[in-house]
């Protein structure tokens, strides 16, 4: 793992392969190792570059206030710093936010996207109501106390029990998040804006996928975004709930590598 320093914040990401360069965005609580399987697929044809948002895994921990803008200008810096002029990004859930603030603030920068388990639409006043409850719950019982609140909606019941070691390290990533980087975040998310008119019509090559059983972000929030994109597509992973990609890493491979061999060779 690499770091770089951008407004008094480490930062780190990890840094693999070569040719094209693929940027991998994590989702709320978890960290770069969240992107393990697509990693060690996709580095050996191309430049993975996967981040720790601020306040989650090895970065530090914010500072002040924030929002999704935040987090995508630290990703802008990170490719100033590598010398990368644009790239293709993958975002999960929150991570897709912080793909959607990219593409309003550095919409030249992006070759392509992959939106997964993730949706455009802000929260509504109930979902704003529960990103206060678990602020309160993370002040109340830390990581644990959020780690297990959110485990029965990131994997399948089938996954949490036939799988308990794949459950443990979900839960494992998201207790290494730390408790100033956790409360931000919820704030961010239940600050930011409705990104309908950041994807209408955007012409740039997009893949949505969402796990069938993804109770979070459904199935039709990803097929509502490919049908407002120009040049979307959308396809659902059978068997998965939120965390397509470490539920169903073989199912969801395939979907990124068929589309990246499409759009970038
Ligand atoms: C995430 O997985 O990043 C979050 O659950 C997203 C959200 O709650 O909106």
């Amino acid at each position: 793992m690499s770091s770089y320093r951008t407004n008094d914040i480490k930062l780190h990401f990890t840094d693999e392969g070569q040719g094209e360069p693929i940027v991998l965005v994590h989702g709320f609580a978890l960290s770069a190792a969240m992107w393990q399987p697509q990693r060690a697929v996709l580095s050996q044809h191309y430049r993975v570059i996967a981040v720790d948002l601020r306040g989650f895994g090895s970065s530090d921990a914010p500072t002040g206030t924030m929002s999704m803008d935040t987090y995508a200008d630290d990703i802008a810096a990170l490719l100033d710093v590598l010398g990368i002029g644009q790239a293709t990004f993958g975002g999960l859930s929150m991570g897709g936010y912080v793909v959607m603030a990219f593409l309003r603030r550095h919409l030249e920068r992006v070759k392509a996207v992959m939106l997964l388990d993730t949706r455009m639409t802000a929260d509504t006043a109930a979902g704003r109501q529960a990103r206060d409850e678990m602020i309160m719950l993370a002040h109340e019982h830390g990581m644990k106390g959020v780690a297990e609140a959110m485990l029965p909606t990131m994997l399948t019941p089938a996954t949490i029990a036939g799988c308990p070691a794949l459950a443990e390290h979900v839960c494992e990533l998201m207790q290494g998040a730390s408790l100033p980087g956790v409360v931000r975040a919820l704030e961010a998310l239940r600050e930011r804006p409705d990104s309908v008119g950041t994807l209408k019509g955007l012409t740039i090559p997009a893949l949505v996928l969402t796990g069938s059983d993804d109770e979070l972000t459904p199935p039709a929030d990803g097929r509502a975004m490919a049908a407002l994109l120009a040049k979307g597509e959308f396809f659902e992973i059978p068997h998965a709930a939120h965390l397509a990609p470490m539920e169903q890493p073989s199912a969801v491979n395939a979907h990124l590598m068929r589309f990246l061999g499409q759009r970038l060779g």
